[in-house]
């Protein structure tokens, strides 16, 4: 088992240059897009994470074969073997669903299971199925698995109830080969799925209404090759970010995209710490001494990111005064509370806010990850925090971030990869 030693100190001051990996939540999608077409799809700048081996093992079962050459993937679907995503790798991982509207889409039939429960509340996916349904699928769910069958799909108006990433960028994916038009109403407008459609649209699709919230599909009859960049993890980027703010540091960061960071940023630059934008690739963060309370809530894109909620209370842990933060998107999204609590934070939950007290010392403790921000978020405690932190069952961690141990160390962090 490996876990996570930090020696933290609240004279930290982490300086130097960090370059961001590419977005998991922007790959996971452009690979099961691949599941489109028969030719060879080329994808740039992939983190290699632990969700991509995920997914990729996934698509190997479902007939893909692909290569791995330092940061670039090339995948290749000449033929689905089988429709069938198995519930081991849909537990692993619940992007995992993001199979169930392209391999619908190219083989008529698809059977995936279902997601079931998960360390960040109940994540259902009637919104994906609902889409499917009006373009012409029908669905049966037999021993914990969905089946999804249409011989072809049908281009149909489809208002989302509530805004869902995973959902948004299904039913994109399966409407590309749909026979005519749809119109989906209420988009998503995250940047990873602007990415999924410009990849779309470099294979062939006619997508218009790109990181918008109507966004339009003419169907085609076939999708081709294309090869394809993945943008950069705004939240790897956030995350580098209130650590710099946290250790009054002097942090840049390059490979990153400055634009799909708006609101971390304002919110940051409340806080007190100093954001200069160098150019459209790289940043500047300089912490300062005194931190800013202020009171946070997660939304949809451009909203502030749930994904930094819990890098953001750890942050309000080290300001002068009461912080509420409440999340909207996510239930049960606070396991990384208890944890920090261990550490000798000062925060309440009540329903969905977490009302954090500051300024408060934090001594190191052995703590567990539960979830990937909240792994993330406990590093960034034990940076600060006086002593030794251990962090144990840090899979959390390398689901979704590229070598955080490593990148830290490279800016004066006491931190390492131990096994046991
Ligand atoms: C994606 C991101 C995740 C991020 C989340 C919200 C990926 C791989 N993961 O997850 O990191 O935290 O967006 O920004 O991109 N919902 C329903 N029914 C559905 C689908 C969703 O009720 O069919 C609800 C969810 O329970 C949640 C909300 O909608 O409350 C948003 O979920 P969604 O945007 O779908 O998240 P994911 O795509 O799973």
């Amino acid at each position: 088992m490996e876990k996570i030693r930090i020696f933290g100190n609240q004279n930290l001051r982490l300086k130097g240059k960090v370059r961001i990996s590419g977005a998991k939540n922007a790959v996971l999608p452009a690979i099961t897009a691949t599941l489109l077409t028969q030719e060879k799809v080329r994808l740039k700048n992939i983190p290699l994470v632990k969700d991509v081996y995920t997914i990729l093992t996934l698509m190997k079962e479902l007939g893909a074969s692909y290569n791995i050459k330092k940061n670039s993937l090339s995948i290749q679907v000449k033929k689905i073997q089988s429709p069938q995503a198995p519930y081991e790798l849909i537990q692993a991982m619940r992007a995992s669903i993001l199979v169930l509207g392209p391999l619908l889409a190219r083989f008529g039939k698809a059977t995936v299971a279902l997601p079931g429960g998960c360390a960040i509340g109940s994540r259902p996916i009637d919104l994906h199925i609902h889409g499917l349904e009006k373009l012409g699928a029908s669905i049966s769910l037999k021993h914990g698995y969905i089946t999804a069958e249409a011989k072809k799909l049908h281009g149909n108006e489809i208002e989302f109830e509530k805004k869902t990433v995973g959902g948004t960028e299904n039913l994109i994916m399966a409407a590309c080969l749909a026979l005519g038009e749809t119109v989906l109403k209420n988009c998503s407008q995250e940047p990873e799925v602007t990415s999924l459609c410009e990849l779309l649209v470099k294979m062939g699709a006619r997508i218009d209404g790109l990181g918008e919230e109507t966004i339009r599909i003419k169907g085609v009859s076939e999708l081709g090759g294309a090869t394809h960049e993945i943008i950069p993890d705004r939240i790897e980027a956030g995350t580098f970010l209130v650590a710099s703010a946290l250790t009054q540091g002097d942090i840049v960061l390059t490979r990153v995209r400055p634009d799909h960071l708006d609101t971390v940023i304002e919110k940051l630059r409340y806080s007190g710490t100093q954001i200069e934008i160098l150019n459209s690739s790289s940043l500047r963060a300089i912490g300062s001494k005194e931190i800013r309370s202020q009171d946070i809530t997660t939304s949809p894109y451009p909203g502030f990111p749930t994904d930094m909620q819990a890098q953001f209370i750890v942050l309000m842990t080290q300001a002068s005064g009461t912080s509420f933060i409440t999340e909207t998107i996510f239930d049960r999204r606070f396991s990384h509370i208890n944890e920090l609590l261990r550490l000798g934070a000062n925060i309440e939950v009540s329903g969905d806010k977490a009302i954090v007290k500051g300024k408060t010392l934090l001594s190191g403790a052995e703590t567990r990850a539960t979830d990937l921000r909240a792994s993330a978020s406990l590093v960034l405690a034990g940076l600060i925090a006086s002593g030794r932190t251990i962090i144990n069952e840090i899979e959390h961690l390398d689901r979704g971030y590229e070598r955080l141990e490593d990148k830290l160390k490279s800016l004066g962090a006491k931190i390492e990869r131990i096994k046991t």
